[in-house]
């Protein structure tokens, strides 16, 4: 049983899906602990809501010093009061520069192919406008183990969708928020199982997956 502290800004979509999951038995992980970085973040309600511990670091205090590594360092020592095996980043929409124990055990996910439409600014829905007005054919979601740099780190999985003519940056964020929720419970299940493996940079995927992969397509 894998234990997760979630990070997150916003809705909590991410995080829902997850403890949904896990609900339903089809992910061996435990939310112990989620930590938001505004006190009115819905997704701290849905945690509550979930009889799950909640912590919020407000972003606001250090913003004005433009302090991140100050953000950081509060977040850590919240994290370090908790036994956790794995900090999962879900709509989290901040630089977090986790202490290096965290190496390989942090992962984010992000609504389009990396390493296009990431990095400052470029975030939610900001992403999808960007894909549009670029006039990119194919968009999708990437998830990642996270490094010191905001949307980086060796990539786990990936999922790509068509991006249409029609489609406003609402509509590509529907069809790829549905591909978000399959690829995050996917990327931790196999991270539970201890199929994940940094090598040179790159994230190689265990046995069972790759025999998956010659036997069937597969979404990602
Ligand atoms: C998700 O689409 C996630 O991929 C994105 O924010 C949304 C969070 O939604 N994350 C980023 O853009 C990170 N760069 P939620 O708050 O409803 O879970």
């Amino acid at each position: 049983m894998v234990r997760i502290a979630v990070l997150l800004s916003g809705g909590g979509r991410t995080l829902q899906n997850i403890v949904d999951h896990i609900k339903e038995g089809k992910l061996t992980a435990e939310v112990v602990v989620v930590l938001g970085s505004r006190p009115d973040a819905y997704g701290l309600e849905r945690a509550r809501k979930e009889g799950i511990e909640t912590i919020c670091v407000p972003y606001k205090e250090y913003k004005r010093e433009g302090d991140t590594d100050g953000f950081s360092k509060a977040i850590n020592e919240h994290l370090n009061k908790n036994e956790i095996d794995l900090i999962v980043m879900a709509g989290f929409m901040h630089l977090f520069k986790a202490d290096e124990k965290w190496n390989g055990r942090i992962m984010n996910i992000h609504p389009a192919l990396i390493p296009s439409f990431c990095g400052t600014g470029l975030y939610g829905h900001h992403v999808h406008e960007a894909v549009i007005e670029y006039g990119a054919k194919v968009s999708g979601c990437t998830v990642h183990f996270a490094d010191n740099v905001y949307d980086h780190g060796p990539i786990i999985l990936q999922s790509a969708v068509p991006v249409k003519d029609e489609d406003t940056p609402e509509t590509l964020a529907a069809r790829i928020f549905k591909e978000e929720c399959k690829l995050y419970p996917r990327a931790i299940q196999l991270f539970a199982d201890g199929k994940l493996e940094i090598v040179d940079g790159r994230v190689r995927i265990g046995e069972i997956e790759n025999a998956d992969k010659k036997g069937k397509s597969r979404e990602c």
